[in-house]
């Protein structure tokens, strides 16, 4: 075993996850892969979120079929959200007889021992175990894909069981790691030069509610990171609207250090499918959430996730999420289309959406989308912005503002790379700001 390559689909969490398996294997000795055809250990982190997600995994792992045949020692390894669900490992395992380990999103931690015992016995080796995330509390190597930014998990499963989605039935149920391990870690990262950390949870806002973190909530947890020394800034996901609360817009809004940003996923904008998705909001109640953190935080920059073609979802509430996304603004939207997931509620619904229609909506929706993001983009010029230089060309700094958004910096001799500067936006163009220091 010289060399490795992982594949990683789905969210931030899969994303982190992927730098934990890395870690344990360079604590092996392993180096990483340019290429799928270098590597000795391949591991696919995989994803289940949507049905679409799951076939582009099927056809990659069917595509190391002919590695795997040239070279009979190539170790391969399924693991993640995919194979946690109920059958997965035995239906993979059955079309891809050349996979040897898999396991799940849940023990991910423990990889280390179970290429040990698949080298010890050769033979396939299945790992994955129901509950909820396990921690290796020998602690476990990380290798970081960014020098800049980092994500720090804080909590993970979810309780929510929205009707569509499949994360309560794979991940488990909500556990908080310890403040204390999270402070260590994020004091860590500050002082090794991290510019930007992201705190990760399914629901950041329920962190704490498990009573594991000696009465710690998200807000304080947020506010004491917000007040470690040193140039950074903190930033959180995901937060389930039902659970922003006035204290985590406070601390927000008082601490220079937390991103103004904010991504709060609405889903839908019609009340009777928020209902049926088992949301626990209201559009009005969603609606007062934002305004009061616009009151308070007015630069704020928003982005949401949306649900097209939920079952049951007419004209008339597709028009109702049209009229949600037209009042908010939100700079950035990601839009869905519903996707029935085995086990969930939602996919035993009647009235399930035509794909046809679904296609219909989310071309609709991003059209409106993209156009109200230009808007909110071009009304930028003028205003000043605290940015993080992430790279230089021959012709310019490439930035990043706190919503995501690529910021083009003229040169200047004063900015480096790695380094917060505060530019003036002088121009919106072909999709990227520009910016003048
Ligand atoms: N815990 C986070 C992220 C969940 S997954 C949250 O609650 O926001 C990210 C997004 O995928 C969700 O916000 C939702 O918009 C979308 N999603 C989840 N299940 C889906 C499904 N079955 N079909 C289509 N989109 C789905
Ligand atoms: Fe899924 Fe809802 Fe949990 Fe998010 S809050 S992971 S959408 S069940
Ligand atoms: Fe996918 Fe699992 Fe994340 S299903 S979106 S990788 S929590």
């Amino acid at each position: 075993m010289n060399k490795y390559f992982i594949y990683t689909y789905g969210c931030q969490m899969n994303v982190h996850e992927s730098e934990k398996l890395a870690g344990m294997l360079e604590g092996k000795g392993l180096k990483k892969a340019e290429k799928v055809n270098d590597a000795d250990v391949i591991v696919f982190n995989t994803c289940c979120i949507r049905e679409s997600a799951e076939q582009k995994i099927m056809g990659n792992i069917g595509a190391i079929k002919p590695l795997k045949k040239k070279n009979k020692d190539i170790i391969v390894a399924v693991c993640g959200c995919m194979s946690q669900q109920t059958d997965k490992p035995s239906i993979l395992r059955k079309k891809f007889p050349f996979i040897n380990i898999i396991f799940g999103a849940n023990n991910i931690e423990f990889f280390s021992d179970y290429l040990d015992e698949y080298n010890s016995n050769k033979k396939y080796l299945n790992r994955v175990i129901e509950g909820n995330y396990q921690e290796n509390t020998t602690g476990i190597p990380l290798v970081r894909d960014n020098k800049l930014y980092a994500y720090v998990n804080i909590m993970y499963g979810c309780n929510n069981f929205c009707t569509y989605c499949i994360v309560p039935f794979v991940r488990g149920r909500e556990v908080s790691r310890s403040p204390q391990a999270i402070y260590t870690e994020v004091k860590e990262l500050i002082s090794k030069g991290y510019k930007v950390i992201t705190l990760l949870g399914q629901n950041v806002n329920s962190y704490g509610l498990d009573n594991s973190t000696g009465g710690v909530l998200f807000p304080k947890l947020l506010d004491t990171i917000a007040h470690f020394d040193g140039d950074f800034e903190v930033r959180f996901m995901t937060s389930h609207p039902k659970d922003i609360s006035d204290d985590l817009i406070k601390v927000m809004a008082q601490n220079e250090k937390i991103s103004k940003s904010l991504h709060l996923p609405a889903q839908s904008g019609s009340n009777k499918i928020l209902k049926a998705m088992n949301r626990n909001y209201t559009v009005e109640s969603y609606l007062e959430k934002i305004n009061k953190i616009r009151a308070l935080i007015p630069n704020i920059t928003l982005s949401t996730d949306i649900i097209v073609g939920f079952p049951g979802e007419g004209d008339e509430e597709y028009e109702a999420t049209k009229r949600l996304i037209e009042t908010v603004r939100y700079h950035n939207a990601f839009i869905f289309m519903y996707s029935p997931r085995k086990g969930t509620i939602a996919a035993t619904m009647e009235n399930q959406v035509s794909t046809e229609e679904k296609h219909k909506r989310v071309n609709d929706l991003l059209k409106i989308e993209h156009k109200i993001s230009d808007e909110l983009f071009h009304t930028m010029v003028g205003s000043k912005q605290r940015v993080l230089v992430e790279s230089e060309n021959n012709d310019y700094f490439v930035a990043k503002a706190q919503c995501g958004k690529v910021v083009k910096i003229e040169k200047d001799s004063s900015i480096n790379v790695g380094q917060f500067v505060t530019v003036k936006i002088i121009d919106y163009q072909s999709g990227d700001l520009i910016g003048k220091i």
